[in-house]
Parts: structure tokens; sequence; C-alpha cells
């Protein structure tokens, strides 16, 4: 069974496909880790697909009419020609690197289309963590980048996970989106009461600790935190331009030749405090 994780937040621009992409790499490349991992792109943004894969092949994929999560999702609406569905779940991932040691890094893209999902949300929410149950053995880690809005795609990686990540940039209009995380997991607990759904934990991304607004920020964060129960990660993820410019390259910030050797240690101290928080 693959450890599932979702990285969410109800506020945009946190870092939630910086991060998801870095701990993808980091644990499927490593071989200290070599693990199996699978990114699965819950966003209509499509984001982390393109980060991943870079343009062209990503439009590849789209060109050559492979399902995405947004196919995963309209599974069972009907059409002018049929019921759709996925034949073979496996049909839906991208295998994008292998690595010598066993380690694999994987995707399921997503697509603009899937904003049209949300249109006419139904009963859709149940496709993914059906489809995800049929391939999660082929996998140890499962990452889920999630759309920073609440929506039936946040019920659907709700129910998918084990854990959420929830990274949060130490500045006031984040600390103003956590009180709506706080309801959207209260009402899925209160709508479904058996999930075991857990909090890995809030990690401060992008700090760079001489702001006094980041402390300011940071102190109501962990207020928040203290009064929710939720874990606050002690490594915090550094401020660094190697992340937007490896974004642009399609590689982690311990993947390109210019990042700060303190920089790349800083992702690797938080990495290991995520695996224990997963018990990865
Ligand atoms: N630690 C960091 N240091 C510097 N820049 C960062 C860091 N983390 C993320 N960024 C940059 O901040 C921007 C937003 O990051 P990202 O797209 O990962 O956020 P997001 O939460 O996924 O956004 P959205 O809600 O739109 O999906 C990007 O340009 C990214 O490169
Ligand atoms: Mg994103």
């Amino acid at each position: 069974m693959a450890t599932k994780v979702s990285l969410i937040n109800m506020k945009g621009g946190v870092g939630k496909s910086t991060l998801t992409i870095n701990l993808a790499w980091h644990f499927a490349c490593y071989s200290e880790w070599a693990r199996r991992v699978l990114v699965v792109d819950l966003d209509p943004q499509f984001n982390s697909s393109q980060y991943l894969l870079g343009v062209s092949e990503y439009e590849g994929i789209l060109n050559a009419k492979k399902p995405t999560v947004w196919e995963i999702l309209e599974q069972g609406i009907r059409t002018p020609s049929g019921i759709s569905t996925i034949s073979n779940p496996r049909d839906t991932i991208y295998k994008y690197r292998k690595f010598s040691h066993g380690g694999c890094l994987h995707l399921i893209p997503s697509r603009l289309e899937l904003s049209l999902s949300l249109k006419n949300p139904g009963n859709k929410e149940r496709n993914l963590p059906r489809l995800v149950t049929a391939i999660e053995s082929d996998y140890d880690l499962i990452l889920i980048d999630c759309a920073p809005t609440e929506s039936m795609l946040t019920t659907a990686a709700y129910l998918t996970s084990d854990y959420l990540l929830v990274p949060v940039k130490p500045e006031y209009l984040s600390t103003i989106g956590l009180p709506l995380l706080a309801n959207s997991m209260q009402d899925f607990k209160d709508e479904y009461p058996t999930s075991t759904l857990e909090l890995a934990g809030v990690v401060f991304n992008a700090t760079s600790d001489y702001l006094p607004e980041e402390t300011v920020a940071k102190d109501t964060v962990r207020k928040l935190a203290t009064k929710n129960g939720w874990y606050v990660f002690q490594n915090e993820v550094d401020y660094s331009r190697s992340y937007p410019k490896g974004a642009r390259e399609g590689k982690p910030i311990f993947g390109t030749s210019y990042s700060r050797m303190d920089k790349v240690l800083n992702f690797q101290l938080f990495a290991r405090e995520f695996a224990k928080q997963v018990k990865l």
C-alpha cells in the first residue's frame, strides 16, 4: 500500500506544486530512498504536470489523447457516445523516469478541462480514490498536488489521502487562508466520520527570516496550529531563487548546477522530517 499525501492550502501560491515536485524527485531519485513515487496533478492549472514534463512533453501527452485526471473524474458520466470509462486504470499513468536502484517517478497529469468537471460536480469525487486504490500497490508514495480553492476536487483529495501537508508562506494573507482549511477539514470529518485522514503538518515555505512581517505571520500560524492540534514542521523551506528557476527547467532544487549547497541541504532536512511525519 502506498502512503498518500495531499499538498493543500486554500491560499494560492504558497508552494504546493513546488514542494510536490521537489519531494517527488527527492524520494524517487536518491538511492538511499529509491521510492516508487506517483504525482497526481489535481489542479486545472496543471502546474505540476508542466513543471515535471516541460511544455512540449506535456503537450505530447494531450495530443496523444492519453487520459488525464479529468477523464478519471468524468468516469460514469453519460456522453453522446456512451458512458465514459477508463478500462485500464494504468493507462492514466505517464511513466516519466525509472532509476536503476528501483525508484521511479510517474505522473497522472491534469488539464485545463478539469475545471469543467467543477461546473457539474455530481458524485465525481469518488472516482479518484477508486482509481488510486486500483494502482496504489505499484507505489510507495503518492503525492497529490491540490488546487487552491475548495471544491469537489478537495473532497476527492481528502477521500484519497492518508495525510495532508500544508505549505504556508509566512505572510499576512496566508494566515487568513488557514481557518478556511480548518473549516474544510472539519466539514469533511463531519460528513465522513470514519475517515482516518491526518494532518502531517504545516510547513513554512519560502522563508527568509529577516523580514519582521514573517515573524508576526509565523506566530499567528503557530497559534492557529496549536488551537487545531496541528504539527508545525521544525524545518522550514528557505526562500531560494533556484525553485522558480528549476521549475522553468524541469529540475528539482538538487538537480541544478546553480543551487547553493545550503539550500539543497535545507530541502533535504525538510524532506527527512516529512518522511518521519508520514511514516515513509
Ligand atoms: N521556497 C521557495 N523559494 C522561492 N520561490 C518559491 C519557493 N516555493 C515556491 N516558490 C515560487 O512561488 C511561486 C508559487 O509557487 P507554487 O506554484 O509552487 O505555489 P502553489 O501553492 O502551487 O500555487 P497555486 O495555488 O497557484 O497552485 C512559484 O513561482 C514558485 O517557483
Ligand atoms: Mg500549484
